[in-house]
């Protein structure tokens, strides 16, 4: 989906913050706060039972503006649809059960449904309610729909709740959902021009038609640097493994299982590509010659010869020219020397070494720890964070790596031209 942007002016861009009837609807002021602190305007959308927790007096007290009601919205002097319009973000939150089911299956009964269906701006939701409610098969269903659409779900947390009750349900945390948004809210747009490349997931290496080599990637960490990048603007090709994950909507996705297939793909792709990320899990071995059918059980096992895969990465290193090319070391050992060496061997732009020894890092996990290893030999050792915001500073880098590379030509240009 690509985001439409209605900026008429250069003042900050307005983060449309709505709030619906949560006992967590009190923790919406301190986001509106940290959205402000961050550089943004903020109008509040109350729901009639937001009303019956706090008082839009609250939100026009810390935004300066007049939060807008289903009553304040009746008059001629507020359109809610101009509002909509003119947002460069919509937050809902706390985000209750009902609200979300409406905003999944389209309905507009209240002002804030309405904007929800009218706006083109990137919509963000923080669920809040009890744990039995957030894990009903109808909630988790109308949550994987926001998201499949393109929605950003801030998933809520564990703890104790206001029923009494403790599990999956309390609201993310405030400042974590501020910076979420001001993240997208000001960087949009930043990589428009790009054409991205993203490897993500595992390769299966056949042994024979049932039996395959692989490796634990569940492809989170490629496709959140596909959706960051898709949300900064730019073009997204995935080129990726078999992972059970929705593509990121408005990525081209090819779809492949070996790792030679997935040389094949980068193959045709990269001309094209301005930026390549190859976060995938590629098997540096495959089975050299597939049985053709099911291998037998027998006496003593079977041998199995392996052949190394195509270095994809290090090909594309090879014919690199003005793209600029993420690799990533998987270490479990070692990581500072391994990665080391392997920046040098590929010569890519940046190295993302994560450790995937520790059970929050790396494979099939949310979260990740890394360390940048950037070409001219600087690094930076970043702590444990969601996939999402590594992602996040990955393509900053990028970003960082492609403006430094203008300046040089444009000073190389005014030397040229000034002899
Ligand atoms: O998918 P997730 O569950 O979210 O897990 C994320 C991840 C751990 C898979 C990811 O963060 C990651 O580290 N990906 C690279 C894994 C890997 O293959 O690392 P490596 O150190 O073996 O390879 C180094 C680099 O060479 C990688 O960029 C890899 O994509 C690339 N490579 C490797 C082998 C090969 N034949 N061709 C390649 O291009």
């Amino acid at each position: 989906m690509r985001h439409s942007f209605h900026r008429a002016d250069d003042r900050p861009p307005i983060v449309l913050l709505g709030v619906t009837g949560s006992i967590a609807a009190y923790k919406a002021a301190e986001i509106a706060r940290a959205l402000i602190r961050g550089g943004v305007r903020v109008r509040v959308v109350m729901t009639p039972a937001a009303e019956r927790f706090v008082t839009p007096l609250t939100f026009e007290a810390l935004t300066g503006s007049p939060a807008i009601t289903e009553r304040s919205a009746s008059g001629p002097e507020i359109s809610h649809i101009a509002a909509a319009r003119e947002a460069a973000a919509l937050l809902i939150a706390p985000a209750t059960a009902h609200t979300i089911a409406k905003i999944a299956l389209g309905l507009a009964d209240n002002l804030l449904s309405e904007i929800a269906l009218a706006t083109t701006a990137p919509v963000f939701v923080a669920p809040a309610m009890n744990v039995e409610m957030y894990g009903h098969p109808a909630t988790q269903a109308n949550v994987a729909t926001l998201r499949a659409r393109g929605v950003t779900v801030f998933d809520p947390v564990a703890g104790e709740l206001a029923c009494g009750e403790s599990g999956v349900g309390r609201l993310a945390d405030p400042e974590r959902i501020a910076q979420g948004v001001l993240r997208t809210v000001l960087k949009a747009g930043d990589l428009e021009g790009e054409s991205f490349l993203v490897t993500a997931g595992p390769t299966r290496e056949p042994i024979d038609p049932v039996r395959f080599i692989s490796n634990r990637s569940s492809g989170r960490m490629g496709y959140a640097v596909a959706a960051a990048a898709l949300a900064r603007g730019a073009r997204v090709r995935l080129v990726t493994g078999p992972v059970s994950l929705p593509a990121p909507p408005g990525a081209e996705v090819t779809r492949v299982e070996t790792g030679s297939e997935m040389a094949e793909a980068v193959d045709r792709a990269i001309p094209a590509s301005t930026v390549l990320v190859m976060a995938a899990a590629v098997s540096d071995w495959r089975p050299e010659s597939p049985a053709g059918r099911k291998i037998k059980k027998g006496p003593g096992a079977p041998r199995i010869d392996l052949v190394q895969n195509p270095d994809i990465l290090e090909k594309a290193c090879r014919n690199k020219g003005g793209r600029i090319v993420v690799g990533f070391a998987a270490e479990t050992d070692d990581l500072l020397a391994h990665a080391r060496e392997k920046l040098a061997r590929k010569g890519v732009d940046l190295l993302v070494a994560n450790d995937v020894s520790s059970p929050d890092s790396g494979f099939d996990v949310e979260t990740n720890r890394a360390v940048f290893f950037m070409a001219d030999g600087a690094e930076e050792s970043l702590p444990l964070m969601t996939k999402d915001r590594l992602a996040d500073l990955i393509l900053d880098h990028v970003r960082a790596i492609r403006l430094e590379g203008e300046t040089r030509s444009v000073g190389a240009r005014d030397r040229f031209e000034n002899q």
